[in-house]
């Protein structure tokens, strides 16, 4: 048997039908850009999230790029967020002229609130929490921090939309939450494409205008802006899956479970509590000797993947902040350790059973 980590064409084959008929609506109206099936997905998701405005944009990592700009984050400020998250977290930060500050991350992969506080000085501006792997962070803990000392939230909620953390979404904690729509993530829109929920006006409008060059209107150009929007057939694509997700989400969940109960005595596997539900974006166990597991299952034909194998502070990307080994032991520790197995809406019994047999199998 073969288990590939992703299978981007099942969803595909599953929902061609109502896809494709909406890529020939939109294409016979001929109104591919800020359509109203973008205000449509606009409205849908920000319901969906809990949160009164939502605004699509080209790609997660602008999400994050635009909500720090809307803040008015740049040179001199400083941003506190996880090391051990996606690359766009942090250029992010650097590209709007901050400084990045990391902060070690807890057992769950999410900023540890407790060591937030060391860091925060004068400059510090806001924190971006990274609910990675689709499991919120400690934002209880983290929201009591930024209150304390005044400081801003932006949530990167790339990997958990639809994920719950005592009744409350991911993308409604913070001043922005910021969402990733490219094709691995648990919603997308078969290419790239992104969404940031906010519950303030202004920076609602500053979004609608810095997606779409800084225009107010189609003549006048309020501030020079980018061209970063979510195109009219992807919001389109976005509006049917949103039906889905939380269908698919529950699926994640179970496989997840599944996972759990059968891998717990051999190897380290991601914890719940009970106010939360992670939708499991990523499944990721923890292992000693996590190199050898992973060819022994690509023997077995199952894929598997390392998110993410080099903390962010260790890229030469950021080698100006004079970061070295050592710095975030835990986020370190775990980089040697994790391993990504499949996990997908589309992963069938069968095949979820076989990776759990293989890995029972390695450890025999
Ligand atoms: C945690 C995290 N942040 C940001 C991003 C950036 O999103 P995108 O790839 O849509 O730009 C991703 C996606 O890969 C991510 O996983």
């Amino acid at each position: 048997m073969e288990v590939q980590f992703v299978n981007l064409g099942l969803q595909y084959k599953e929902l061609k039908e109502e896809i494709l008929e909406k890529i020939d609506y939109i294409s016979s109206r001929g109104s591919y850009v800020l359509s109203e099936e973008v205000e449509d997905f606009e409205k849908n998701f920000a319901k969906y999230c809990g949160v009164k405005y939502s605004v699509g944009v080209g790609n997660g990592s602008d999400a994050i790029f635009f909500s720090l700009l809307s803040q008015n984050i740049g040179k001199d400020d400083e941003i506190i967020t996880a090391p051990n998250s996606f690359v766009a977290t942090a250029w992010t930060i650097a590209n709007c002229g901050a400084k990045i500050v990391f902060s070690d991350v807890g057992e769950d992969y999410n900023i540890n609130p407790h060591k937030i506080e060391k860091l925060i000085n004068k400059k510090t501006k806001a924190i971006i929490p990274v609910h990675l792997t689709g499991k919120i962070a400690d934002m209880d803990a983290i929201s009591n921090i930024a209150q304390k000392h005044n400081l801003i939230i932006i949530e990167d909620a790339a990997q958990a939309v639809g994920a719950k953390y005592k009744d409350k979404k991911a993308g409604s904690f913070g001043i922005t939450g910021c969402f990733s729509l490219h094709p691995l993530k648990n919603l997308h829109v078969n290419g790239d494409g992104g969404v940031v929920t906010t519950n303030d006006k202004v920076t609602y409008h500053y979004l609608k205008k810095i997606r779409n060059h800084g225009l107010v209107n189609r003549d006048e150009c309020e501030f020079w802006g980018y061209n970063s929007r979510l195109d009219s057939i992807k919001a389109g694509i976005a509006n049917i899956k949103l039906k889905y997700l939380d269908k698919w989400n529950n699926r994640f969940r179970q496989i997840a479970l599944y996972y759990r109960n059968e891998l717990e005595d051999f190897l380290e596997v991601p914890k719940e509590n009970s106010f939360e539900k992670p939708i499991y974006h990523r499944f990721i166990i923890q292992y000693q000797k996590r190199d050898d597991l992973k060819k022994f299952l690509f023997e077995k034909g199952i894929e598997t993947k390392i998110n993410y194998p080099i903390p962010l502070h260790l890229h030469p990307a950021a080698s100006d902040l004079e970061y070295r080994i050592g710095d975030f032991p835990v986020a370190e520790k775990q980089a040697k350790r994790i391993l990504s197995l499949p996990i997908y809406a589309e992963l069938s019994d069968n095949e979820v059973e076989y990776v759990v047999q293989c890995i029972k199998h390695f450890f025999k």
